[in-house]
């Protein structure tokens, strides 16, 4: 068996992509979680994008202790010394340097010659490698590129100093049998020490299966991202690259350190940050990845799982327990099931948590665990100037335009406003908008159900935007409107903070 390496790029390519950029804490709390699943490499950003994502490198650099802390940057001197300033204080800091090395990037994108873009890699990564102590180079559009200038590229950076060797197939070209062989040859034509490294996406839904051709063919680290997020159609996922490479031994002969317990959290909880579901369908991690429904499939499980199991939902986190909790049940019960759901949550965190789980049950006969999931997943970090829903009333029919009155509270200050709408939601985000005076535009809304039933929790989202800059706002009740209303406030308390 050999040891491949997990890095984890939700936080930059992820994150860069439409509708799944985070506020500086919920990349906190995603960092925390990827620690939590024993990745060996976060890559939190690339700095030069703003002072803001300068500014989330450094803070995870400064959280994080047991994984790697990676940042991205061109191969541009500038950009270097700012990369290498926000990442430089992590325990295990890895700059990670790229420059495109296809005919088509190097001629339309860089405008520059093969022979420019070898000396800029050289430049690049000695200078990376005089400052980091591990330096990575990634050949963008690797897939592409001649393979004979690829491996000149990767020879240069390795001479320089780079330890890994990333072979990125940036537009998701690649077919499985021709990144295997990429790899070989590669493999063959540059020193054994260091790592060959595969980051494929998934334009034509081969990401995850490039990624494993990538491992037979030698790569000793894949790039992943969580639920698949990253530019276009996505990152190879991270639950469905683990859990092959787990599952099949004796074809990857791969040994991970990922500790699997923790993916369905994992997933679950940049779900709940992005705002955006997970198709149920999803492999690993998706409502039905071990629903059984036909008949026949549910006769083989129940005489042996292993019929139409080839993991076990407990080894990615899953929990069969069918136990549910109600007013009754007491804050030790409600902690054990949260360490049984993966959660960690500090004693002032799992007050509040409890808090809102009595106020849920007093609403709700039994609260199951998706229920607890998003009640943890909707917990806020208040600041002095965040605003509270105090009370609302909102008047909505066939034959009269709806109004909503709603007040809310911040430090002592309780005011309400009262606005018209198109229906009851809008109206109450009009009143609030009124109330705290933010220009952000509503950019989307979403509502759904978090398990069955009439008394069934209602979770919305909104996102809202100036600009380019978006934040996304989640709210939890058995009310709709409520929770629509909680999820406005909690955007715009995200927009103050
Ligand atoms: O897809 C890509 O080529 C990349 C590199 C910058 C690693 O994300
Ligand atoms: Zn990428």
């Amino acid at each position: 068996m050999r040891y491949v390496r997990i890095f984890d790029t939700t936080l930059r390519d992820g994150e860069q992509s439409p509708g799944c950029s985070m506020h500086i804490e919920e990349k906190l709390d995603v960092a925390r979680q990827l620690e939590r699943l024993r990745v060996d490499v976060i890559e939190a950003g690339m700095p030069v994008c703003s002072p803001e994502d300068a500014d989330a490198v450094r803070r995870i650099a400064g959280a994080v202790q047991t994984c790697e802390i990676a940042a991205l940057s061109r191969c541009v001197d500038s950009d270097i010394d700012l990369t290498w300033e926000a990442v430089r204080s992590a325990a295990s800091p890895l700059l990670h340097v790229f420059l495109a090395t296809s005919d088509l990037h190097l001629r339309e994108k860089l405008h520059i010659t093969r022979e420019q873009a070898l000396e800029r890699i050289r430049v690049s990564v000695r200078k990376a490698a005089s400052l980091a102590p591990a330096v990575e180079f990634s050949a963008e559009d690797a897939s592409r590129s001649d393979p004979g200038f690829l491996i000149q590229a990767f020879r240069a950076a390795a001479e320089e100093g780079a330890s890994i060797l990333n072979i990125p197939d940036t537009v998701g070209y690649a077919s499985p049998s021709e990144m295997e062989a990429l790899v070989r040859r590669i493999r063959e034509s540059i020193p054994q020490d260091v790592t060959l490294s595969v980051h494929c996406h998934n334009d034509l839904g081969l990401a995850v299966a490039n990624s494993l051709a990538g491992v037979l063919g030698g790569a000793g680290q894949v790039e992943t991202a969580v639920n698949g997020i990253g530019e276009r159609a996505g990152n190879a996922a991270l639950a469905s690259v683990v859990m092959a490479l787990k599952t099949r031994p004796d074809l990857y002969g791969a040994e991970l350190g990922v500790n699997t317990t923790q993916l369905y959290r994992t997933s679950k909880l940049l779900s709940t940050v992005i705002g955006r579901s997970v198709p149920a369908n999803m492999p690993v991690v998706g409502q039905n990845a071990f629903a059984h429904e036909a008949g026949i499939h549910q006769h083989g499980v129940i005489a042996d799982r292993a019929t139409y199991e080839i993991m076990t939902p407990e080894s990615v986190g899953v929990y069969r327990n069918q136990l549910v909790l109600g007013k009754h049940s007491g804050k030790h019960a409600f902690a054990q099931r949260l360490n049984d759901l993966g959660y960690t949550l500090s004693p002032e965190g799992l007050d509040e948590a409890f808090e809102r789980f009595k106020t849920l049950a007093d609403r709700k006969k039994n609260v199951y665990d998706k229920d607890i999931e998003a009640l943890v997943g909707t917990q806020e970090q208040p600041s002095p100037l965040s605003w509270t829903l105090v009370r609302f009333v909102v008047n909505s029919g066939t034959s009269i335009s709806a109004t909503a009155a709603v007040t809310l509270r911040r430090g002592d200050e309780e005011m309400e406003e009262v606005a018209r709408g198109e229906g009851p939601i809008d109206a109450a985000f009009s009143a609030i908008r009124k109330l705290a005076g933010v220009d952000y535009e509503l950019d989307s809304y979403s509502l759904q159900s978090v398990t069955e039933g009439r008394d069934a929790l209602g979770e919305a989202t909104v996102k809202l935007r100036k600009g380019r800059h978006t934040v996304t706002g989640r709210g939890l009740s058995t009310d709709v409107v409520e929770a629509s209303i909680r999820a406005y406030v909690n955007g715009i308390n995200k927009v103050i903070g």
